[in-house]
């Protein structure tokens, strides 16, 4: 974990041997924002060599230059367009990787620059720590550490003999007219939603049999411990009782035991109605009877990434403490063919009473949210707000930059669009409407679980969903298929491979909102 503070310009405090700096094309000349002026001669020489601004933009790290040459600098470049949030949170990414290329324990950042062209000074901070914090991420639990593996015979370990060297340290230097208490109050918010992020990925990177319903159950009591979490776990015996019909039939394939996961939160008045997210909890999905090719199925241990970042949505809002009641309701279990799985044509009642036909076992995310959402309307919440690794469909709409929105209501995709800014995560609104509801009328049932026609799989699984959320209360489904993984081809601060953690920042920000 990364460690940041602020540090003073000026100060007479030992400085880090490496300094970041922003550079600037000024007209002809390229300006070193914030630096002392010794930095003129270098930036000359650098202009010497033809590098252009774009070229900085990836950063460039110089050693032994600055004053007295006995300092490490790396330039990174910045332009009109760097002047939103979610610039903040790339440069900061790009200066984290290449401080860590370049195996710099400890330095100094010259954030000066930056907040001349922002006049919310916690809202930089807090996307600089967001972008460190999550571009430092590294996942490694599962691999053997060198020291065990790479010994030399003579009692010495490679890691012994070649230290690894990882970036420990960030001062961001202020200059005395920004105001360090804010500045202070953004780093901590933004440390905070990195770290419920970062841990969201741990989550969902964590393969099927490490991470079963039972254990993510426990992950979310543990990290529960010491804030204002209650959280709740119900067993196969309670998931019957309670006539979640979708839930109990995906498990039955399955040789462990479905979970239902409740967090609570009270940190608003009483009198107002909570906020509740619903995540899509699937530790594996293989499609069940109606099993799914084995390319890339390994990459199923993903389908619980919905209820995952549920469940850190619920951390976040704790850790901060935000003054409004939440609920998050995680449906959890493993879609597997086992003796007694659901087999095509067999027929479930959700809780709400609902028949449904399981034409195809695959469709599981629906059967276990359908109990959820009625669930979730019992409670009578200000809204609802489901995320779920959903449907291939939506993959091929969107691919991996945006997250699809199913929602009817006009306030609600404002809303929704309007968190999302903040966030800086790509949302987009795809349709729903009564064509889709009939797609999905069953034959031998209420509902089918797979439409009668081809096409819009995305819009016709939502308006599945729909059938068991209340008239009036605000929903939206969010279809994280294409954005729940793998997105770091785009986005510098996730990780190339794994778990993105997406939804979570902007499902507090939609909290706030709704509370
Ligand atoms: N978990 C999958 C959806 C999925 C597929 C997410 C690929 C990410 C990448 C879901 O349970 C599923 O299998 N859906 C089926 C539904 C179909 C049978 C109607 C799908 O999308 O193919
Ligand atoms: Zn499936
Ligand atoms: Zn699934």
């Amino acid at each position: 974990m990364v460690h940041i503070e602020i540090a003073r310009a000026a100060s007479k405090s030992p400085q880090p041997k490496t300094m970041v700096v922003f550079v600037r094309k000024s007209g002809n000349k390229t300006e070193a924002i914030g630096a002392d002026r010794d930095m003129a001669p270098v930036l000359a020489s650098i202009e010497e060599d033809g590098l252009t601004h774009g070229d900085l933009k990836k950063g460039l790290f110089l050693r032994s230059v600055g004053e007295n040459q006995n300092q490490n600098v790396l330039f990174v470049g910045i332009d009109e367009k760097t002047k939103t949030l979610e610039d903040v949170r790339k440069l900061a990414a790009t200066v984290c990787q290449c401080l860590k290329a370049n195996k710099v324990r400890e330095a100094s950042v010259i954030v000066d620059g930056l907040m001349k062209s922002f006049k919310d000074v916690s809202g930089v901070a807090q996307a600089y720590a967001e972008g460190t914090l999550l571009a430092a991420r590294e996942f490694e639990t599962f691999k053997t550490k060198k020291s065990d593996k790479d010994d030399n015979g003579k009692g010495e370990t490679a890691a012994k003999s070649k230290k690894e060297i990882k970036l420990e340290k960030l001062h961001l230097v202020l200059d005395k007219k920004t105001n360090a208490a804010n500045f202070n109050k953004g780093l901590e918010v933004g440390r905070t939603l990195a770290e419920v992020v970062n841990l969201a990925r741990d989550l969902g990177d964590t393969p099927g049999n490490l991470m079963t319903p039972e254990k993510l159950a426990n992950a979310a009591v543990e990290h529960a411990k010491g804030t204002k979490l209650k959280v709740t776990v119900w067993d196969k015996a309670r998931i019957k009782k309670e006539r979640m019909g979708g839930l109990l039939g995906v498990s039955l394939g399955s040789a462990v035991d479905p979970r239902f996961i409740i967090l609570e939160y009270n940190g608003g008045a009483k009198s107002k109605k909570p906020v509740c997210f619903v995540g899509k909890g699937l530790t594996f999905d293989s499609g069940g009877i109606s099993i799914k090719p084995s390319g890339g199925m390994e990459e199923m241990k993903f389908d619980k990434c919905g209820g995952v970042n549920v469940i850190c949505t619920l951390l976040a809002i704790a850790r901060l403490k935000l003054k409004i009641n939440a609920i998050g309701l995680v449906p959890a279990t493993e879609n597997m063919p086992g003796p007694l799985a659901n087999k095509p044509g067999d027929i479930l009642v959700a809780r709400n009473g609902k028949t449904v036909e399981v034409d195809n076992t695959d469709a599981e995310g629906r059967l276990i949210l359908m109990d959820a959402l009625s669930y979730a309307s019992e409670l009578k919440p200000a809204a609802i707000f489901d995320a779920a690794t959903l449907t291939g469909a939506c993959v091929v709409a969107l691919g991996n930059t945006h997250t699809g929105v199913f929602t009817r209501d006009e306030k609600v995709r404002k809303n929704v669009s309007e968190a999302a800014d903040v966030s800086g995560e790509w949302v987009w609104a795809m349709p729903i409407c009564d064509h889709h509801v009939t797609d999905m009328k069953g034959t031998y049932a209420d509902l089918n679980n797979i439409s009668s026609f081809k096409g819009a799989g995305a819009s016709t699984a939502a308006a599945f969903l729909e059938q068991f959320v209340d008239k009036d209360i605000p929903w939206a489904h969010f279809d994280i298929a294409g954005t729940g993984w793998h997105v770091g081809n785009r986005l510098n601060y996730c990780a190339r491979k794994g778990a993105s953690g997406v939804m979570i920042r902007t499902f507090v920000e939609l909290a706030k909102i709704y509370s």
